[in-house]
This record gives structure tokens, C-alpha cells and sequence, in this order.
């Protein structure tokens, strides 16, 4: 999804969680009242960025961390995989659900309510997906990725894919705005290089498409590490 499905509006102070780390209550809150004021999708798509990565993989079993909208969940279960799809907000979890329903995929797609600060599933998996894994408050990314990437099999790869620019129709036109580099994410995760390969650590730049038809050039931060043993 395009950062300007993802991305909050101007106009959602009054949900906003006031302080960093919010509670999983609050969290809820917050990212429900984000998802319910948009309408369903009715065909989410997948974000570029898993459809260039996952494309050549063979389906296993894949974590989408912060799923929202589902494109990517939908994307890789309809390719074969299996997919545990977690998010805090459990209007976007239910929303996944009955689309998975809708396509025949509900058996590839389990989608659940969660804040992943607090927990993750006890499985297994082939592919850590988390795309645009940002909030407008502080909260102890580093801690979750870390926690996720220890739950792949070896040969699994961790999926991470940041904004690197604000699109002109971003909620966030903070000119301040920083932005982590691949690097800047993947050193704190303090993965061994005798376990951890990175694959990909780059700041591609591609054509995005925002509200109204309206397009603009944006840039992702993607980081691609490899879990050898
Ligand atoms: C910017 S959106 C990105 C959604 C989706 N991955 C995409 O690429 O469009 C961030 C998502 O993370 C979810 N989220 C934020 N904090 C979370 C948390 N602590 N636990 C689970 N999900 C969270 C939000 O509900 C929201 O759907």
C-alpha cells in the first residue's frame, strides 16, 4: 500500500496516543480509528517492494507484521503461502479476514488482533514481512523486528521496508522528518554474520500513486537479511 492509504490524516489529533509507547489499549485505539474512517478496501493491493522480493521465493510460511489494509497478506496467500497476518487494529485484521473469505483464501490466512510489542505467535516462518511498519509515536521497533526475525526457519529472510520520503500527499509534511536507513535498522537487531547475511540494504527510488490519480516519486528504505543457519 501507497503511504497515502497508510498514513494517517491531519485531522486524527484527537486519537493520537500523547505519549511515546502507548498502551496495546490505546495502540488499538488509535490505529482503529485510522482504519475505520476509510472505507474497507475492496481490492488491496501489495506493496511493490514484497512483490519484487517474494516473487522469485517458493511459498512457506510468512508473518505480516502490522498487515493494515492486507494487500500483502492476500498477495502471498494467493501465491501459496501461508500467512499469519498480525495487527493491532482489529478493524483491519476483521477487514483482511472477510476478504480472504471473499477470495477462497481463508484456510492460507490467519488474521489477528494484536499488539506485536506484547507478543508473537509460538510458529515458524519462511518470510517476516514488515512494510511500513510506522507510527506517529515512539515504540521499540528494534525489540519487535528482533523478536520476529528470531522466529525464522534457516534460509528464512526478514523483510524490511521503511519510507525514505514524504510523498506530497502524506499526512506528515514535517520537514524535520528523518526517516531510519536500512543500516540504521539493522544494526541495532545485532544479528551474528556467522547466522545473518544481508541480502539487500538499499534506497531505491520508484513512481508511487496517491489520492485523485495523483503520482509522485518516493523513496523506500529496504532492508533484506537472510537467516543462514
Ligand atoms: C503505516 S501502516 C502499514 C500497513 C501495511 N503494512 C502496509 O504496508 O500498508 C502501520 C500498521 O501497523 C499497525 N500497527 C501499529 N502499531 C502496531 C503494534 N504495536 N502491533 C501491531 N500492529 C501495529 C497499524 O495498525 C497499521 O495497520
Amino acid at each position: 500500500m501507497d503511504h497515502s492509504d497508510a498514513a494517517p490524516h491531519r485531522d486524527d489529533t484527537a486519537a493520537h496516543p500523547t505519549e511515546a509507547h502507548p498502551s496495546g489499549k490505546d495502540a488499538a485505539r488509535y490505529w482503529d480509528s485510522i482504519h475505520a474512517r476509510r472505507p474497507a478496501p475492496t481490492d488491496p493491493r501489495p506493496n511493490p517492494r514484497l512483490v519484487e522480493t517474494v516473487t522469485p521465493l517458493p511459498p512457506g510460511d510468512a508473518l505480516d507484521l502490522g498487515c493494515g489494509g492486507g494487500g500483502d497478506a492476500l498477495w502471498l496467500a494467493d501465491r501459496g503461502w501461508q500467512v499469519t497476518a498480525l495487527d493491532v487494529s482489529a478493524v483491519a485484521t476483521s477487514r483482511l479476514a472477510r476478504q480472504a473469505r471473499a477470495r477462497g483464501l481463508a484456510d492460507r490466512i490467519t488474521a489477528t488482533a494484536q499488539d506485536i510489542r506484547a507478543a508473537l505467535p509460538d510458529l515458524r516462518f519462511d518470510l517476516v514481512n514488515a512494510h511500513y511498519f510506522h507510527t506517529p509515536y515512539a515504540q521499540d521497533r528494534t525489540a519487535v523486528l528482533r523478536s520476529a526475525a528470531d522466529l525464522l526457519r534457516p534460509g528464512g529472510r526478514l523483510l524490511v521496508v521503511d519510507h525514505g520520503s514524504t510523498a506530497p500527499w502524506s499526512w506528515n509534511q514535517d520537514p524535520d522528518v528523518r526517516y531510519p536507513t536500512p543500516r540504521e535498522v539493522v544494526e541495532p537487531l545485532r544479528l551474528s554474520p556467522t547466522r545473518w547475511r544481508v541480502e539487500r540494504a538499499d534506497t531505491p527510488h520508484r513512481i508511487a500513486a496517491g489520492p485523485d490519480g495523483r503520482t509522485a516519486e518516493v523513496i523506500d528504505h529496504v532492508l533484506l537479511v537472510r537467516r543462514i543457519t
